[in-house]
């Protein structure tokens, strides 16, 4: 893996990090206004924009403990586009202490725009159990 890969996981995972902490500061930075998606939340429909995603940074963090992991992460790097792929693995403790986790098969899209890193499209799909 090259460098420039490398550090696309990272500010992937920085990113994953900013929701899991509802950190909005970071996520906005991170991402184009122009933000497109399809995720379980939105219902099938292509969702545009920030505003659906500020929504549940506003619920704020879950408490208890969390961990995300990027697992078999794969990155495209085409120039000043990439896309980064991954089976995202969201680990989390509830309420009676016990501890569940989540997959999901992601997909991200990132465009270097003036010289940074934008997240520009994503794509997440639950898998079972
Ligand atoms: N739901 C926000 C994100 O996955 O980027």
């Amino acid at each position: 893996m090259t460098q420039a890969e490398q550090d696309l996981l990272t500010l992937n995972h920085r990113l994953l990090e900013s929701i899991a902490s509802a950190d909005w500061k970071t996520y906005q930075e991170l991402c184009d206004p122009s933000l497109t998606c399809f995720e379980p939340e939105a219902r099938g429909q292509l969702v545009q924009g920030l505003a659906f995603h500020h929504f549940y940074f506003r619920l704020g963090a879950a408490a208890g403990a969390q961990a995300t992991t990027m697992a078999s992460p794969h990155v495209r790097l085409m120039g000043d586009v990439a896309v980064v792929s991954y089976v995202r693995l969201n680990q989390r403790q509830l309420p009676d202490g016990t501890a569940v986790t989540k997959a999901f098969e992601e997909t991200r899209v990132w465009h270097k725009i003036g010289g940074k890193w934008k997240h520009v499209h994503f794509h997440r799909s639950p898998l079972p159990g």
